[in-house]
């Protein structure tokens, strides 16, 4: 096979991973949709990661058919389980890399860095490979601006404590940002503004004013 066509057989080979991939996660999530972590979340995790990886290794189209791979199960294991629930994807996705046809024919080594990616998506010191910090950060991105509000909302059902405290680790999510280009669709697009204004809000609310006499 000349070299061309070798490449491109390769990229359809990535293309039909890449649908095989998304398909089982949407029939899984019509099944079972998780608060705050539905199908919506997914796809825009997924977009984020296009993004940035377009934006961070512009050169390196295996980073970039990682990182979107990655994406797509990640949150899978919510179906299962909210705690922990990155063991659970992981679980999952192993067992549709044996099953599923497709899937299957990826690379042991490919297969290693998408499970290493989305079982450790909770752990910000996982590092080895970039399209784990990849799906890291565009995870985070969906979880502010107007819709980071309202899944935070929608996953506490309303209970202004729970999102209270939800609130403060947006400040530890933000400082936690690696890309460049996370960082600067937050600061470009003022993804923090409206977690902010939420938080003053409820303080506000909620201040007390006690008088002696
Ligand atoms: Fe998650
Ligand atoms: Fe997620």
């Amino acid at each position: 096979m000349f070299p061309k066509e070798e490449k491109r057989t390769m990229l359809r080979k990535k293309a039909q991973c890449l649908i095989r991939m998304k398909n089982k996660v949407i029939a899984l999530f019509a099944e079972n949709s998780p608060a705050a972590h539905d199908i919506g979340h997914i796809s825009r995790v997924v977009k984020w990661t296009r993004i940035i990886a377009r934006s961070e290794y512009p050169q390196d189209e295996e980073i970039r058919f990682l990182s979107r791979m990655a994406g797509w199960p990640h949150d899978t294991g919510r179906t299962v389980s909210d705690e922990n629930h990155w063991d659970y994807s992981g679980d999952i996705l192993l067992d549709w890399f044996k099953e599923d046809s497709f899937l299957s024919s990826l690379s042991v080594q490919h297969k290693e860095r998408i499970l290493y990616a989305v079982v450790n998506h909770w752990n910000d010191e996982a590092n080895d490979f970039p399209e784990a910090i990849i799906l890291r950060d565009a995870d985070k991105l969906d979880s502010f601006g107007e819709i980071g509000v309202k899944r935070l909302v929608e996953y506490h059902h309303g209970n202004e404590e729970k999102i209270m405290r939800g609130l403060r680790l947006h400040y530890q999510m933000k400082a936690d940002l690696k890309t460049k280009t996370a960082r600067s669709i937050m600061e470009q697009g003022n993804l923090f503004g409206p977690i902010k204004e939420l938080q003053r809000n409820l303080l506000s609310s909620r201040i007390k004013k006690l008088k002696l006499t």
